[in-house]
């Protein structure tokens, strides 16, 4: 794989949300690729983040941004609609909701937007194969949802293996929780495209110096 198909994605979760315009601009002309949303609901995760409203602040920050929006919440199809019209992008649910992935996957592409499917690290990785001709991107949990600043969970490295194995080449293997400079080769490694980090980017005051930590790690300069 070439580093140029490596994307970085800072999540807003670690963003200050007191100028949150401002750390976005700041992380994108640092030259992050794209956004993620984490958007918890105090159910399916015992944290609250944000919604549709935050969504549309991220949108009208960064209008040409694509917005990762991942769901961490017992209801995707309740909620997706208001998300999609607020501008998030793609829509990622967690299999542990969806007892039909498949339809899942369907209905939220009927919606109008890019569909992604998620699993927690003690989720199998078989309960999400009946979508996975479906979806445009797997995002392999690393750590257990609900905070940011946790500890990269290597056993969730095997997953990955399995899953880029499975993939279509136009589909995205992206990885969430834990990533800093000492685990993204390690998850580049299992076949990962896509690397979700919050702590890592919007924890030194130096977003610039923070991704091209990691980028290093890619092989990139
Ligand atoms: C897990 C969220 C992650 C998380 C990442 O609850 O989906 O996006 O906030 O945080 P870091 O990168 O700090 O592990
Ligand atoms: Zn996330």
């Amino acid at each position: 794989m070439t580093t140029d198909a490596f994307k970085i994605a800072p999540s807003i979760l670690s963003a200050d949300f007191t100028r949150l315009g401002a750390e976005i601009a700041d992380v994108l002309d640092a030259g992050a690729d794209f956004l993620h949303l984490d958007i918890m609901d105090g159910h399916f995760v015992p944290n609250i983040s944000f919604g549709p409203a935050i969504t549309a602040a991220a949108r009208a920050a960064a209008p040409g941004c694509h917005l990762d929006a991942h769901l961490m919440i017992s209801e995707p199809l309740r909620y997706a609609p208001e998300l999609i019209a607020a501008g998030a992008d793609s829509i990622t649910f967690h299999i542990e909701v969806a007892p039909d992935p498949a339809d899942m996957a369907k209905r939220l592409r009927d919606l109008g937007c890019r569909v992604g499917i998620t699993l927690n690290p003690a989720t199998p990785v078989e309960t999400i194969l009946p979508a996975l001709d479906l979806v445009d991107l797997v995002l392999v949990m690393s750590v257990v949802p609900g905070f940011s600043g946790q500890k990269f969970m290597p056993e969730v490295l095997d997953k990955c293996r399995f899953l880029k194995s499975r993939l279509r080449p136009d589909q995205h293997l992206e990885i969430d929780g834990g990533i800093n400079p000492d685990t993204i080769r390690q998850a580049a490694d299992a076949g990962c495209d896509w690397f979700v980090c919050a702590s890592a980017i919007f924890g030194p005051p130096d977003r610039r110096a923070a991704l091209t930590a990691l980028r290093r790690r890619l092989g990139a300069s």
